[in-house]
């Protein structure tokens, strides 16, 4: 254990003296759209039918994940809507046999970064500012590429002298580029 956490703080040293020149053609994932086990669509439900994105992924509120739905929540709907639709009736199997869907995940920050969806929840950051037009989706797809310097654009002020200058901001300003927020 000693050793692999020697080798990683050594490998995290080199890591931060290139990183600078690595951050210019951070390579991504954007765009990334694996199939998924069941065809569903976020145009159907968070576009046509307007669900809140909340109601399905009720994690990012109040914690670090935003979280996938368990296949009971969409039950809640589907014990009624569409029952006999091909795509629902997976979904009744899932629940029956206790099987969790096996949903692939398309969004991951690499376990170095410390990121939390409600902090930037009640910062009254829009889902859509980070995960674009989710309620036109119909396959998720990633929309931003979810780099450093992604990251780092947002959490900048001084684009914005004023924003940069105004007291409120000074501290909080050095605080959201700081090393250690995103890196414990
Ligand atoms: C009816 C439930 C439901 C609603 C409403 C819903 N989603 Fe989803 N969402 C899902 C399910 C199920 C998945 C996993 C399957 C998939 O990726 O298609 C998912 C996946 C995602 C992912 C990708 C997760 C990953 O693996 O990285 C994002 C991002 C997302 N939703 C954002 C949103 C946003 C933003 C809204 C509102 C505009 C929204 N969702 C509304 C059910 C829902
Ligand atoms: C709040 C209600 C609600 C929830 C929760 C919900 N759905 Fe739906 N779903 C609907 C409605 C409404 C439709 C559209 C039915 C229609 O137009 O005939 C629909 C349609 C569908 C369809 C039919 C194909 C399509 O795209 O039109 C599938 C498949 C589906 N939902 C899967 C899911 C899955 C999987 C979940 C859980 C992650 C889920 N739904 C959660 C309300 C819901
Ligand atoms: C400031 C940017 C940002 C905002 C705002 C944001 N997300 Fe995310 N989201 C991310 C990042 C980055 C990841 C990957 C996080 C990780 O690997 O832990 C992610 C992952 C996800 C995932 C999959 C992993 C998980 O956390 O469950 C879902 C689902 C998701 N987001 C939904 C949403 C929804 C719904 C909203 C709005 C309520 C939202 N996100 C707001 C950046 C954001
Ligand atoms: C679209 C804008 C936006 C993007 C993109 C974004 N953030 Fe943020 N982030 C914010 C805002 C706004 C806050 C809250 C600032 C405040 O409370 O003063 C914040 C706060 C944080 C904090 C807490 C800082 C503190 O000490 O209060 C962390 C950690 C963080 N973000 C990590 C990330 C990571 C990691 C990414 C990229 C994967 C990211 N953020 C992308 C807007 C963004
Ligand atoms: C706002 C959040 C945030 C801040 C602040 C931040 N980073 Fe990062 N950092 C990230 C994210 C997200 C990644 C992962 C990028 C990716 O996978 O493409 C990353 C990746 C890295 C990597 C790995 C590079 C690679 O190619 O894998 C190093 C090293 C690093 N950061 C060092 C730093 C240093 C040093 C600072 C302070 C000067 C810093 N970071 C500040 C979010 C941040």
């Amino acid at each position: 254990m000693l050793i692999i956490r020697r080798t990683i703080g050594l490998r995290l040293l080199v890591a931060l003296v290139i990183a600078a020149a690595l951050t210019a053609c951070e390579p991504t994932n954007q765009g990334y759209a694996p199939l998924q086990p069941i065809a569903y669509s976020h145009a159907v439900h968070a576009g046509v039918n307007q669900i809140p994105c909340q109601y399905c992924h009720f994690g990012g509120e109040r914690g670090r994940y935003a979280g996938i739905p368990p296949a009971s929540i969409c039950m809640n709907c589907h014990g009624e809507v569409s029952v006999e639709h091909e795509e629902v009736v997976k979904v009744q199997q899932a629940l029956d046999s206790g099987e969790a869907i096996t949903w692939q995940r398309v969004h991951k920050v690499p376990d170095h970064v410390y990121f939390d969806h409600s902090i930037h929840v009640s910062a009254a950051v829009e889902c859509q500012e980070c995960h674009g037009p989710m309620e036109s989706m119909g396959t998720v797809l990633q929309w931003a590429p979810l780099t450093m310097g992604w990251c780092l654009d947002c959490h900048r002020l001084d684009d914005d002298p004023q924003e940069a200058a105004d007291p409120v901001n000074v501290g909080r300003a050095s605080r959201l580029v700081d090393c250690t927020n995103c890196h414990h």
